[in-house]
């Protein structure tokens, strides 16, 4: 059987910390596990090099992002070797590759009908100039009233549009950000509620998932899904491929996790071998992440 491992990746804007290693160390196991069986197994990862916590860090210490990623790709590269990590292919989110394979998957979304343009209204901050990446924005979950993130609350696991936090505050200068108008493009995550439905009673009939992942989705479904946007105004990351909108940027919950895919189509390409040489109907797939990437990896990931 061939076997896909792909462990999270880590932002490269700081050095990983032990809670990284925690949260990945599992996947080694597993991958060491399945080669020791005698499966044919592809463990992939890298690092995540778009987003607003790499620009972020590149003003901070004056220079570009490109710099940044490169330093905490190495650093992490070398990191993860020393540590005995067996990663077949340990790779980036900001190569070409990449790019292109994430484009594919927004216009397939496109054409199949599943993306739509909205205007909407984003926190924007005025003293930084900049529209808040979700997890920029902080202040109080409207539904447990504690300290919360705008793309979702640790406390109660709620999963919020950064707008409805109650005080909030930009997390790079404190300022309390406005609503600002922006069009982007929506994804209809509530026309899958039927199909996701059946696939999570699949993984829990046959005991695929971890508890936890299980039951945090099944609160999400039970409390029906919403449309999410798929586009971002970011500075860095893979541009949206449609006239007009090419500023903006695919979101992270489509673009990164597209990842564990196209390290797949790295590994394959850098050994001439073609895609189909693993990715067959039989071919399963593990993804090893913590705890606050369920959502994203059990709806959104999907996708990819
Ligand atoms: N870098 C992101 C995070 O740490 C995403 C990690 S998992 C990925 O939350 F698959 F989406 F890349
Ligand atoms: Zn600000």
């Amino acid at each position: 059987m061939n076997i896909l491992i792909g462990g999270a990746w880590p932002y490269a804007n700081g050095s990983l910390h032990l809670g990284h290693i925690a949260s990945l160390l599992s996947g080694d196991i597993l991958a060491r596990y399945y080669r020791a069986k005698g499966e044919k197994v592809l463990y992939v990862s890298g690092s995540d090099c778009n987003g607003t916590p790499i620009s972020i860090k590149a003003k901070q210490e004056g220079v570009s992002p490109e710099e940044i990623a490169d330093k905490y790709h190495e650093e992490f590269s070398n990191c993860f070797k020393r540590l005995g990590f067996t990663y077949d292919c340990y790779t980036r989110t900001d190569t070409v590759l990449h790019h292109k394979v994430v484009q594919n998957i927004f216009l397939k979304l496109l054409n199949n009908g599943y993306l739509y343009k909205k205007e909407v209204e984003q926190a924007y901050c005025h003293t930084c100039d900049q529209f808040l990446p979700d997890r920029f924005v902080e202040g109080i979950c409207p539904n447990c009233s504690k300290d919360a993130r705008g793309d979702q609350c640790d406390h109660c696991s709620q999963i919020l549009d950064p707008l409805e936090l109650l005080e909030k505050s930009c997390k790079i200068c404190g300022d309390s950000p406005a609503a600002k108008k922006t069009k982007h493009f929506y994804f209809k995550l509530s026309s899958l509620q039927a199909e996701l439905e059946t696939y999570v009673d699949f993984a829990k009939r046959h005991k695929l998932w971890r508890g936890n992942a299980i039951q945090l989705t099944e609160r999400y479904l039970k409390e029906g899904l919403h449309d999410r946007p798929v586009s971002r105004d970011l500075p860095i990351g893979v541009p949206v491929p449609v006239n007009g909108y090419e500023e903006k940027k695919i979101y992270v919950w489509i673009e990164a996790v597209a990842g564990y895919f196209s390290a797949s189509k790295k590994w394959a390409k850098d050994r001439n071998l073609s895609e189909s040489d693993f990715w067959d109907k039989e071919t399963r797939s593990y993804y090893i992440h913590g705890k606050d990437n369920i959502p994203f990896h059990q709806l959104f990931g999907l996708l990819s």
